[in-house]
């Protein structure tokens, strides 16, 4: 009875059905807002040092994440071919977050050492060259683009300034950090982190 009255009332049921969704909605929401697993860095999580964190602004201008994850799934098929599965308090520092969905290359989230700078750097001027099947773009104008000193340190007061625990003498040397290398270093650097300080940790 009770039911018919919802149903033929189109106002009661808008209204229904948004505090509906909004109670599933806090109830998985709250809980990433104030768990400590998910706001607090995870043991050996560092906010990015300034050329990784040009390099990860790379990967996102380029899109690299329409065709990577960051993100392993804790599932056997995926730990046994990638590593230790995410675990938020890993990602604290990524905003915007890198987790994607998209596969069409492997998942990223522990490529960091897998291979050497100099395979990095030849796969990303030329995947075919290393990989005939490959369907990965080349981004051979990396190499060429230099980093400004200036834009990474208003980067890193930007995040100091969001709470990221970036000390005054990091942002006073980044500058001098990421002087004279190019786009793609920074990119390499970026991507052979990715996942080091937690693997082989569990
Ligand atoms: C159109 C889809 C596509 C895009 C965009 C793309 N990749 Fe890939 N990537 C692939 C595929 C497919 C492979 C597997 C074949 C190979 O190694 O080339 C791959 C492999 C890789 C690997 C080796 C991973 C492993 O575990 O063997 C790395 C590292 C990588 N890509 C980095 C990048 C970066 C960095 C970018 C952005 C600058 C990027 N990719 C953009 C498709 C893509």
């Amino acid at each position: 009875m009770r039911h018919d009255t919802i149903e033929k009332n189109l106002n009661l049921m808008m209204v229904l059905i948004v505090v509906a969704i909004s109670i599933g909605g806090l109830i998985e929401i709250i809980p990433l807002m104030v768990s400590s697993d998910a706001t607090e860095p995870a043991e050996g999580i560092e906010p990015y040092e300034p050329l990784r964190l040009a390099g990860r602004d790379v990967y996102v201008r380029e899109g690299c994440y329409n065709c990577h994850s960051q993100m392993i799934r804790p599932f056997r098929s995926e730990t046994e071919r990638y590593g230790p599965y995410t675990t938020a308090g890993e990602t604290v520092y990524d905003r915007p977050f890198q987790f994607g969905s998209k596969r069409t290359g492997p998942d990223l989230a522990r490529v960091g050492g897998r291979y050497s700078d100099d395979w990095q750097r030849l796969h990303l001027t030329d995947p075919r060259a290393l990989v005939p099947e490959s369907n990965m773009p080349a981004y051979p104008w990396l190499s060429e683009n230099m980093l400004d000193g200036e834009l990474i340190t208003k980067k890193l007061q930007t995040l100091q300034f969001l709470g990221d625990p970036y000390s005054d003498e990091q942002i006073a040397g980044a500058a001098s950090a990421v002087e004279g290398r190019t786009e793609m270093d920074a990119l390499i650097a970026y991507l052979q982190e990715l996942g080091t300080n937690r693997r082989n940790r569990r």
